[in-house]
């Protein structure tokens, strides 16, 4: 058993084979493994007795569940209102642009993942990019595409 099915086999016993738990135990998954693996989500369907099909149905409808690896940077967008508001989505398109992968997907040299994230507390400081859990305020293009050029 390789360390990743350790490691969801120890999730699985802390949760009753209750169909209720698949959210918080995908959350879990994902907390541990950083994303769910078509192995992992295997052995959650199995351990709540529902098909695959269902659990990756239900995954992929909630934006937070990721299904690649993460990148050697993760870099999260606020998406919230004040964020928004304050321009954003040019800054996701530059990150897209620079790093060539959209939100949810892993670069190909697996440097970068991004993920659009909903607000994270930090409004006064919008927009805000979150890298390796460092928070960058007051974003614009040109300190984003900097910002991803000092971590190639
Ligand atoms: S809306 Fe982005 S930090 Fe609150």
């Amino acid at each position: 058993m390789s360390v990743e099915q350790h490691e969801v086999q120890d999730i699985l016993t802390q949760y009753d084979q209750d169909r209720d738990n698949l959210i918080p135990l995908l959350q879990d998954v994902q907390e541990r493994l950083h994303y769910l693996s078509p192995q992992a989500l295997s052995a959650v369907a199995e351990h709540l007795q529902l098909s695959e099909n269902d659990v990756f149905g239900v995954a992929t409808f909630y934006a937070q569940f990721r299904f690649t690896p993460p990148g050697l940077h993760h870099i999260k967008v606020c998406e919230g209102t004040a964020c928004h508001v304050r321009g954003s989505s040019r800054i996701l398109d530059t990150i897209t642009r620079t790093t060539g992968i959209e939100p949810g997907q892993t670069s190909e040299d697996g440097l970068f993942s991004l993920e659009r994230v909903a607000c994270f507390g930090s409004c006064a400081l919008a927009p805000v990019v979150v890298v390796d859990d460092k928070v960058y305020g007051r974003m614009t293009s040109a300190k984003t595409q900097r910002l991803i050029e000092e971590k190639k």
